[in-house]
């Protein structure tokens, strides 16, 4: 059973897709109901928000209660989020927000905290051997525009590190996939066309990423017992 949280569209939903495609048994979980009602009905569905531990809690619980158990989670739901440190032309708000940051924080970083937390504590209570896969991004290594985002992403990464190290004396392995600028409408909606031809020329293979490619990287992670702590990168062999 794998658990894909913003699993209503996007990345999301082309991992959900793959993995049932392969065979297994998907729930999603979304923090937008609607969304989440237009998904084919072979999904299990969870409406859960996933920065808030107790609906987390009580949304894995209820999916372990009437699916059994959950063997692999996909921690994916996050908000690409931008916004320079400094904005000289707003001389009332010059810096970046504070509670903007936070926001961004607790949706890319918080979450996995969270949603890992409830998923650990059910596989090491039933002894179950488990899989993590956490969704980072190119970012984390530090992306300009983008300080919150960068931060939280790259504390995912540190935190996919940490728990393959500490996790693996349960048979818990933890690996992140990065992918770069992948050609889904919150890339289009985030980025400029010229923005996005920069990337483009920037890119080794000259192309966006496809959101199948990301889920294929993700099964990669899953299915093979010796990939522990590995952050894979997808991203046409961009850097920034
Ligand atoms: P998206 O915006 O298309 O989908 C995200 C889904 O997550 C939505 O269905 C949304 O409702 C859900 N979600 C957001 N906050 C939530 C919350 N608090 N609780 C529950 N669900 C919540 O985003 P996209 O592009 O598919 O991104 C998915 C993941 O991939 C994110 O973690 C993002 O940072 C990462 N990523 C995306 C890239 C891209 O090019 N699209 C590149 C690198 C990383």
């Amino acid at each position: 059973m794998v658990l894909v949280t913003g699993g209503a569209r996007g990345l999301g939903l082309a991992i959900a897709t793959h993995l049932h495609e392969l065979g297994a048994r998907v729930a999603v979980a979304d923090r937008d109901a609607d969304a989440l009602a237009a998904v084919p009905s072979h999904f299990d569905r969870q409406v859960m928000d996933v920065t808030q531990p107790d609906a987390v809690k009580a949304g894995v619980a209820d999916i372990v209660s009437r699916l059994g158990r959950i063997d692999v989670v996909v921690n994916n739901a996050g908000v690409i989020s931008s916004e320079p440190f400094v904005n000289i032309m707003n001389p009332a708000g010059m810096m970046m927000d504070y509670g903007r940051f936070r926001e961004a924080v607790a949706v890319n970083m918080d979450s996995v905290f969270i949603v890992t937390s409830a998923v650990v504590e059910h596989l090491v209570t039933r002894r179950g051997k488990g899989v993590i896969v956490n969704i980072s991004s190119i970012s984390g290594r530090g992306n300009e525009g983008q300080t919150a985002y960068s931060a939280a992403k790259a504390a995912v990464n540190a935190m996919t590190v940490t728990w393959s190290k500490e996790l693996g004396r349960w048979g818990i392995r933890c690996n992140a996939v990065a992918p770069g600028f992948i050609g889904t409408p919150s890339t289009q909606a985030a980025l400029s066309e010229d923005a996005l031809r920069h990337i483009r020329d920037n890119t080794p293979l000259r192309r966006l990423g496809e959101a199948h490619e990301v889920a294929q990287a993700v099964v990669a992670v899953v299915e093979n017992d010796f990939v522990n702590g590995v952050i894979l990168d997808v991203n046409g062999g961009l850097s920034i």
